[in-house]
C-alpha cells in the first residue's frame, strides 16, 4: 500500500523536502494542470479549509493558494493584512492566532516579516502550515513553482545554469530556490551588488549540498553563460536605510537589447517587479515570468493535496 509521506506534514524550508518529495510534488502538479486545465474543478479537497494569513503584502501567492484550494474544491478563510486587519494589531502573538485559526481550517499558510515567524507558528498547532514568506528567510512555494517553471521551460533540472540576479540578501524566493537546486548539483551564477550579496553561509552550503557557486556583479558575464536568468526585485521593505534604497535600486536592468543574442534563456522572475525588467521584455517568447505566475497554481494544489493526504 502507498503510504503518503507527506501527509500532515509543515513546509517552512524548502530543505524540509527531499528531493524525491520535490519531484513527486511537480509530477502531481503537472497531473493537475492536464487534468484541471480541462476540467476546471476537481472535488478532491471537499470539506477542507484553508486559512490564508498574511501578515505582508501579497498577490499572486495568497491568490494562487485561493485558487488551487478552490479549484480543487475546498474552501478558503482569508485574512490579506493580519497586521491591521487582525488581533496581532492588538497585540497577539503569532502562536495565538496560529491557534485559533487551527481551530476553523484544516491547513495554515501564513506569511510574516519575521524570519522564523512560520516555524513559531507550526509549533504551536498540530495542523499543517506552510510558509508564504517568512521576511528575509525562506519562500518554499515560490521554489517549487520556479522548479516547475524551470522543468516546463527547459524540460530539465540537472545541468542547468541559472543566474540569480539582483538582492540575493534579502530576496527570499532566491534562498528556497539555490537551495533546492542544489538538489539537482547545478550551476549557479550569483549576480547582485556586492551590499546585496548572499549570505557566506549559504553560499557555502550550496557548495557542500554539491551545487557549483560563481559569485559575481557581472550581469553580461551571467547572459552569456546562464540557461535561466533569474531575476529579483531588491527588497526595499528590508532596508533600515532609505538612502541605502535609493542608492542600490536600478542596480540591473533587464532589457530587450541585453538579451538579443540569447534568444534561448530563459527569463524567471517571482514579481513583483519595479524597474528590473523593462516592459519590452514581456513579448518575447522566452521571457517566462507569466507563465511561472501561473504554475503557481500546479505547485500548490500538489503540495495542499499531499499534505491533506487526498492524493489523486
Ligand atoms: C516574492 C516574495 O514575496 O518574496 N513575491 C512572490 O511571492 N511572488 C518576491 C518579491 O516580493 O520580490
Amino acid at each position: 500500500m502507498f503510504v503518503n509521506p507527506l501527509a500532515r506534514r509543515d513546509l517552512i524550508g524548502i530543505d524540509d523536502l527531499s528531493k524525491d518529495e520535490i519531484v513527486f510534488l511537480l509530477d502531481l502538479g503537472n497531473r493537475f494542470e492536464e487534468t484541471i486545465g480541462r476540467t476546471r474543478v476537481m472535488d478532491l479537497l471537499h470539506g477542507f479549509q484553508l486559512a490564508t494569513l498574511f501578515y505582508e503584502p501579497s498577490t499572486r501567492t495568497r491568490l494562487s493558494f485561493e485558487s488551487a484550494m478552490q479549484r480543487l474544491g475546498g474552501q478558503v478563510l482569508s485574512v490579506a493584512d493580519a497586521r491591521t486587519a487582525s488581533s496581532a494589531a492588538k497585540g497577539e502573538s503569532i502562536a495565538d492566532a496560529a491557534r485559533v485559526v487551527a481551530t476553523y481550517a484544516d491547513i495554515l499558510v501564513q506569511r510574516h516579516p519575521a524570519i522564523g515567524s512560520a516555524q513559531e507558528a507550526a509549533d504551536a498547532v498540530e495542523i499543517p502550515v506552510i510558509n508564504a514568506g517568512d521576511g528575509a528567510g525562506e519562500h518554499p512555494t515560490q521554489a517549487l513553482l520556479d522548479l516547475y517553471t524551470i522543468w516546463k521551460e527547459k524540460g530539465r533540472l540537472d545541468h542547468v545554469t541559472i543566474a540569480m540576479v539582483g538582492d540575493l540578501k534579502h530576496g527570499r524566493t532566491v534562498h528556497s530556490l539555490s537551495k533546492a537546486l542544489a538538489c539537482w548539483k547545478d550551476h549557479l551564477i550569483l549576480v547582485s551588488p556586492p551590499a546585496l550579496k548572499m549570505d557566506s553561509h549559504l553560499v557555502a552550503y550550496l557548495g557542500q549540498k554539491g551545487a557549483q557557486v560563481t559569485e559575481t556583479d557581472d550581469l553580461q558575464l551571467a547572459i552569456n553563460e546562464a540557461d535561466v536568468l533569474y531575476v529579483t526585485r531588491i527588497q526595499r521593505e528590508r532596508f533600515s536605510d532609505p538612502e541605502e534604497y535609493l542608492r542600490l535600486r536600478g542596480s540591473y536592468t533587464i532589457n530587450r537589447a541585453l538579451l538579443a543574442a540569447r534568444p534561448d534563456l530563459t527569463v524567471m522572475h517571482p514579481l513583483p517587479r519595479v524597474d528590473e525588467i523593462a516592459t519590452d521584455v514581456d513579448s518575447l517568447p522566452n521571457a517566462a515570468y507569466f507563465r511561472q505566475a501561473n504554475n503557481g497554481v500546479w505547485a500548490r494544489m500538489a503540495l495542499l493535496a499531499a499534505l491533506l493526504d487526498r492524493l489523486p
